[in-house]
């Protein structure tokens, strides 16, 4: 279960609760250059029409890399960050951002949960940017995981074949432990969303989901790394 401790820091960084410090995290790359600001979704940005309508258009071209596969609608879009994304006391969402506050992509945290923690949502929207974009911003966030919120061990699912993020996290540091078959589940029509196959259950998909764990030692050696957190609650 989410600690107190950390579901205060969540709800500060979301603007639930009053925060003096700046909600955001820096991320820089291995030589200190800026790279990106990780700002938390909050009311403001859940109900600002132009990036809710961003987030749609980006989960539209990558909605096959998730697992809710459906035909996202800017409403669709709104409802999930205010209900499951702001209203969840154990979920963060941070949107990937230049120096100007302009949005590339995203970054969210879900399941806080004491010692561990899920990384989910990792989108990159835009083409523009450093090529190491997700790369540090993923690093940035891990770092504040531990940090701000003293998470031991990070984990995160993703397809199987999706190459490219698979080479991503692993670049992180995160290491393969699983792979499960899936199910194909018709939620409705239009809606299909991928579950892990019960055992005695013949998978009726080809896909398969792949467990990533960033552990401990992995998470402390990106600590001494050169990444800048200005966390703005507990960091
Ligand atoms: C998954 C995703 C966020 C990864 O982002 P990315 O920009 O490809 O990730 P990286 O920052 O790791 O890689 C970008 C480039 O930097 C390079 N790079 C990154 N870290 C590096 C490192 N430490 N050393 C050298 N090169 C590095 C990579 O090789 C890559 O170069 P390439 O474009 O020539 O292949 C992005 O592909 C995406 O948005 N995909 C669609 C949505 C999706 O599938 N999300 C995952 C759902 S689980």
């Amino acid at each position: 279960m989410i600690t107190e401790a950390q579901a205060r820091v969540v709800a500060e960084f979301k603007g639930l609760l009053p925060c003096s410090a700046p909600r955001e995290i820096r991320a820089f790359d291995d030589a200190g250059a800026f790279v990106s600001v990780l700002r938390p979704v909050d009311r403001a940005a859940a109900d600002d029409p132009a990036l809710v309508s961003a987030l749609t258009e980006w989960r539209l071209r990558h909605r096959e890399n998730f697992l809710s596969v459906f035909t996202p609608t800017a409403r669709r879009t709104r409802r999930w960050l205010a209900q499951s994304v702001l209203d969840a006391p154990d979920r963060v969402l941070f949107l990937i951002t230049d120096e100007r506050g302009d949005s590339l992509g995203h970054i969210g945290l879900s399941r806080i949960d004491g010692p561990s923690a899920e990384v989910d949502n990792v989108l990159r929207g835009v083409d523009t940017g450093s090529s190491r974009l997700m790369h540090f911003s993923h690093v940035a966030l891990a770092r504040w995981a531990c940090e701000a919120l003293g998470v031991e061990e990070l984990f995160l699912r993703v397809f199987a074949d999706n190459a490219r993020a698979v080479a991503s996290y692993a670049r992180v540091g995160f290491r393969p432990v699983r792979v499960e078959p899936l199910i194909a589940v018709q939620v409705e029509p239009g809606e299909t969303r991928y579950e892990p196959c019960p055992e005695g259950t013949t998978p009726n998909t080809e896909r398969r989901l792949l467990t990533m764990v960033l552990d401990g030692t992995a998470l402390s050696a990106l600590g001494r790394g050169r990444q800048g957190a200005k966390a703005g609650a507990g960091g």
